[in-house]
C-alpha cells in the first residue's frame, strides 16, 4: 500500500484550524486560556534541557500512574493526545484490520487509521440519542478482523459523557474478539461533578489517551501519554521509539511540575469554564433558529441550526462582518451545527455572542 500524499488529502480540520483567517473575537479554539509560565512557579531545580528519558520520563510516568491508580510501566508519553493516538494506532495496526470509529468525531483519529490503510467502519452518535453511543449498533458492528473500537470520552465536539456500563459492554464485546478499545480522554478533566475514571482504570482491553493541553492552558507544552495494559504499553513504548526517539526532557520535567499543581489549575480552568458555560446557556435559551444538547464536560457548545442544513456560509459571513470566528460542523461531519469555543476570555464570549445574536435575527 503506498500511503497518499497529505496533499492530496481532502482539507482536514487539523490544516483549517491553522490556515483559517481569524476574528478579532476568537470562538473556534477549543483549549482553556493559556497559562503563564509563572503560574507554574518553577523552582530552579525544576526545569533541565538535559536528563534520562529513554523510556519516558520517569517522574512525570510515576505521576500520571499515580494519579490513575495504575502501575508505572502503563503510561508511555508522548506528544501531546495527537501523538499518544498516533502511537497506539502504529503499535496496533496493520493494512486490511478493522476499526471502528465514532461518528461525528475527530478528525486525526479517523485519518491516522486510513493513513496505515486500515478499514474503517463508523457508527453513529446522534443528536437524537443525546450524542451517546447504541450499544447494539457497536456489538453488531464487531467482528474477528476488528482490531480497535475507537471513542472519545467526553465526546468532541458534543461534550457527551459515556456511561461506564456502556464502556464495560464495548469492552466484553472488543475482549472476544481480541481487539482493543482505544478512548482518547483529552477533555476528561473537564468534567467537574462525577468525573468518570479513566478508562484504562477499568483493564484490558481498554487503552486511554490524554494530555495536559485543552483543560489546564498548557497547549504548548505538548505533554501527553496513553495508558494501557503492561504488555500493550511495551509495544506503544517500541512505537514510541521509532516516532520520537527519546521524549523531550524539557516539556516531561514540566508536566510533572504541572501535575504537582493540577488542582490549582484545574480551579482556575473549571471557574473560567463554568462561567462561560452558564453565558453560553443562558444564551442558547432565546436562540429560536438553534438547537443542541447540553454537554455534560468539555470546553465547546455544538449547536445545531434548525434551518439551515450547512452553517458555513453563515459563519463565513460572520468572520468577514463581524470579525466572529466559529467552527464549521462538516469538520465534524454535522454541516447543521457549529462549534463555539468556551475555555477563552469571558467578555470576548459575551462580545461573540451578541455579534452572534445580532446575525442570527438577520439585522
Ligand atoms: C478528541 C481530541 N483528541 C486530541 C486532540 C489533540 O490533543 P493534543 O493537543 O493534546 O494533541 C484534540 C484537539 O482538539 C481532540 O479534540
Amino acid at each position: 500500500m503506498v500511503p497518499q500524499s497529505p496533499s492530496e488529502w481532502p482539507l482536514h480540520y487539523l490544516r483549517w484550524a491553522k490556515i483559517r483567517q481569524r476574528g478579532a473575537i476568537d470562538l473556534a479554539t477549543s483549549g482553556v486560556k493559556a497559562c503563564a509560565l509563572s503560574d507554574l512557579a518553577l523552582a530552579g531545580e525544576d526545569l533541565a534541557i538535559n536528563g534520562p528519558n529513554d523510556e519516558g520520563y520517569v517522574p512525570l510516568m510515576e505521576a500520571i500512574a499515580n494519579r490513575y491508580g495504575l502501575r508505572t510501566g502503563q503510561i508511555v508519553t508522548a506528544t501531546g493526545t495527537s501523538g499518544a493516538n498516533f502511537l497506539v494506532f502504529g503499535a496496533l495496526l496493520k493494512p486490511g484490520d478493522e476499526v471502528l470509529i465514532e461518528q461525528p468525531g475527530y478528525g486525526p483519529l479517523v485519518a491516522v487509521p486510513q493513513y496505515l490503510g486500515a478499514t474503517i467502519k463508523r457508527f453513529q452518535r446522534s443528536f437524537e440519542r443525546q450524542f451517546g453511543v447504541d450499544t447494539g449498533e457497536i456489538l453488531n458492528a464487531i467482528t474477528p478482523r476488528t482490531k480497535l473500537v475507537v471513542l472519545t470520552n467526553p465526546h468532541n465536539p458534543t461534550g457527551a459523557v459515556l456511561p461506564v456500563e456502556a464502556l464495560r459492554e464495548i469492552g466484553g464485546a472488543a475482549a472476544r474478539v481480541g481487539a482493543s478499545v482505544l478512548v482518547d480522554e483529552v477533555y476528561l478533566d473537564g468534567i467537574w461533578r462525577d468525573r468518570p475514571s479513566t478508562a484504562a482504570s477499568l483493564g484490558a482491553p481498554f487503552i486511554s489517551t490524554s494530555s495536559l493541553t485543552k483543560i489546564y492552558g498548557l497547549a504548548g507544552l505538548r505533554c501527553g501519554w496513553v495508558a494501557a495494559p503492561l504488555e500493550l504499553a511495551g509495544r506503544i513504548r517500541e512505537m514510541h521509539d521509532i516516532v520520537d526517539g527519546t521524549g523531550p526532557v524539557p516539556t516531561e520535567m514540566l508536566g510533572v511540575v504541572a501535575i504537582r499543581k493540577l488542582d490549582q489549575l484545574r480551579e482556575r480552568s473549571r471557574r473560567l469554564l463554568a462561567a462561560n458555560m452558564e453565558i453560553f446557556q443562558q444564551w442558547m435559551h432565546g436562540q429560536e433558529r438553534l438547537e443542541w444538547v447540553e454537554p455534560s464536560g468539555g470546553t465547546v457548545g455544538f449547536p445545531r441550526f434548525r434551518d439551515l442544513a450547512d452553517s458555513e456560509p453563515f459563519i463565513e459571513r460572520l468572520l468577514s462582518q463581524q470579525g466572529i470566528s466559529l467552527v464549521p460542523g462538516k469538520f465534524f461531519d454535522l454541516p447543521a451545527h457549529f462549534r463555539c469555543g468556551l475555555g477563552g476570555d469571558t467578555a470576548a464570549l459575551v462580545r461573540g455572542l451578541d455579534g452572534l445574536g445580532q446575525a442570527l435575527r438577520g439585522c
